[in-house]
């Protein structure tokens, strides 16, 4: 079966983004794996350059490491977080930074002998979805965040986005929005057979 590693990107329990992450993960039908960022500590990328001299390898001894082998080895993905200030959290912004090290990993000619500098790009073509929730504002430019590092930069293939304006609701109240979710989570499940 088929795995999907699903990032939930709130630093809260039970939030209302961990929440769509879930009921998308289940709709998929496949194996997922959540990764919760509120659980784990990943520091801020500090711009070392190691991982670019060293095939990808990044310093910094923290829960990331693991994250990294989850994200290369999953065959979907699932990448989500709270609008914060009219864009993704620093939570979030912190994971992606430090995502930049798998970028950097099967970097070479062996790799990829028409672009070297490429390298293979060890998402690429992943099915992925993306999930956004917001109070009220701002999520339009916080999903395009996501999107700008995993498509552009990762060249995920992304197969569906849900941004989610939820006021001060608990998304258990808002059955439309888990509906949507479980139909986020279907298409990816989709995309995955
Ligand atoms: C520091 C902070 C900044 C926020 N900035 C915005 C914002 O710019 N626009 C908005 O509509 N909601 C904003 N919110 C509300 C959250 O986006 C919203 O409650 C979101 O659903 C929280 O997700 P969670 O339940 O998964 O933690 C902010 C919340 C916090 C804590």
């Amino acid at each position: 079966m088929k795995k999907i590693v699903a990032m939930c990107g709130s630093m809260r329990e039970e939030s209302n983004t961990n929440k769509l992450v879930k009921k998308a993960a289940e709709a998929s039908g496949c194996d997922f794996e959540l990764v919760e960022l509120g659980r784990m500590s990943i520091k801020p990328c500090t711009g070392c350059s190691m991982c670019m001299m060293n095939e990808g390898q990044c310093p910094i001894d923290d829960d990331m490491q693991a994250v990294y082998d989850k994200l290369i080895e999953a065959d979907g993905l699932i990448i989500s977080g709270p609008t914060y200030f009219l864009d993704i959290s620093g939570a979030v912004k912190d994971f992606i930074d430090r995502t930049m090290a798998i970028r950097y990993r099967g970097v070479g000619p062996e790799y990829n002998p028409d672009m070297p500098w490429l390298g293979n790009v060890p998402l690429a073509d992943k099915p992925t979805v993306l999930i956004v929730t917001v109070a009220g504002g701002g999520h339009e430019r916080a999903i395009e965040s996501l999107k700008l590092a995993f498509d552009d930069c990762h060249k995920v293939n992304i197969v569906a986005q849900q941004a989610e304006p939820v006021g001060m609701n608990d998304v258990d109240d808002m059955p439309e929005v888990l509906q949507r979710a479980e139909e986020t989570g279907k298409k990816l499940g989709a995309a995955l057979q």
